[in-house]
């Protein structure tokens, strides 16, 4: 029995792991529909992170596929970014032209909510890479669409992995906690793809020159992102290899028996300056706190790639 391509919105701040996502999605039309792009400020500002998704979609030969601006700031607080991580660009390792596809002249919010009031609900899946500024914010503009929201599955958080960017926070949670406590109290089915998991999904040599191996311009640019991404784990962690994040969000909306986790209270902490941005996990269930996510722990890493380089190879 076919089924048919589940209708996503992928919510990113490309980032080298959001571009992997992205043409993950892009190359498995049988089992995702990509209503559109929307992009935030996060890894880099807005300005480039618009322009980053239109050269993914360009390098996957996508053109028609629409991107939409979002926003530019957090809900309350400053922009922290990461350059450190992605470099100055976003994607930097290769060299990349300028986009010629169009960035779509709606704001991503609007069109979040109005494709949520046209879908029937409880068909359209959100999928956000980064802060989580849009979603709160289409939330807070149309609370209409909150119960038509079929599933939020996204990358962030940490509980036993810790930060990332400070000792008790990961960085997407961390840039807007105001944002991120919204959604996780929103009641919307959530399925979060921590650092916990995330780190288990490590490249190493073998994988990014499977990625090369693949000889389309596609599998040199991810061999290339990785090996510019990995650097600075490698030396924070002294792990071989870099974690690709983002990639498990829609890795997970393939083959989702990739991956294994709890149905448990999470919380965000959006109070104190030592914790800002901590995703405080019930993972062992010592409060009787409803549970609102599917909170990941584990990952088949073999079969992870094994999928990523199959799918990279159709572009
Ligand atoms: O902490 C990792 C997350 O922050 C990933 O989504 C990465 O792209 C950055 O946005
Ligand atoms: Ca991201």
């Amino acid at each position: 029995m076919t089924h048919s391509p589940r209708k996503i919105i992928i919510d990113t701040d490309p980032g080298q792991d959001d571009a992997v996502a992205i043409l993950l999605a892009l190359a498995s039309p049988e089992d995702l529909e990509i209503l559109g792009i929307t992009t935030v400020a996060g890894n880099v500002p807005l300005s480039l992170t618009q322009k980053n998704a239109r050269i993914i979609c360009e390098l996957a030969g996508k053109t028609a596929t629409k991107v939409f601006a979002g926003c530019d700031v957090p809900l309350k607080r400053k922009l922290v970014t990461a350059e450190h991580v992605h470099g100055k660009t976003g994607l930097d390792g290769p060299k990349m032209a300028d986009p010629i596809m169009p960035l779509q002249e709606q704001h991503a919010v609007d069109f979040i909510i109005e494709t949520l009031r046209a879908e029937e609900p409880h068909t359209v899946t959100l999928c956000p890479l980064g802060p989580l500024t849009n979603i709160a914010t289409a939330f807070n503009r149309a609370p209409d669409i909150i119960n038509r929201v079929q599933q939020i599955v996204l990358m962030g958080g940490a509980y036993f992995e810790v930060g990332n960017i400070t000792p008790a926070a990961e960085f997407n949670i961390y840039v807007d906690p105001e944002a991120a406590e919204i959604v996780f109290k929103s009641g919307v089915s959530l399925v979060v793809m921590p650092l916990d998991v995330t780190h288990k999904a490590l490249t190493n040599r073998a994988r990014i020159e499977a990625f090369r191996s693949i000889g389309n311009e596609v599998g040199r640019m991810v061999a290339e992102w990785a090996d510019f991404f990995e650097r600075f784990d490698m030396q924070k962690y002294g792990s071989e290899g870099a974690p690709l994040h983002d990639p498990c969000v829609i890795a997970y909306l393939i083959q989702p028996d990739l991956f294994t986790g709890r149905h448990i209270s999470v919380k965000i902490e959006t109070q104190s300056e030592l914790t800002l941005g901590m995703t405080v996990a019930d993972w062992w269930g010592v409060t009787k706190d409803p549970a609102n996510a599917l909170f990941m722990g584990g990952v088949d890493a073999t079969g992870f790639y094994a999928l990523l380089t199959k799918r990279l190879a159709r572009l």
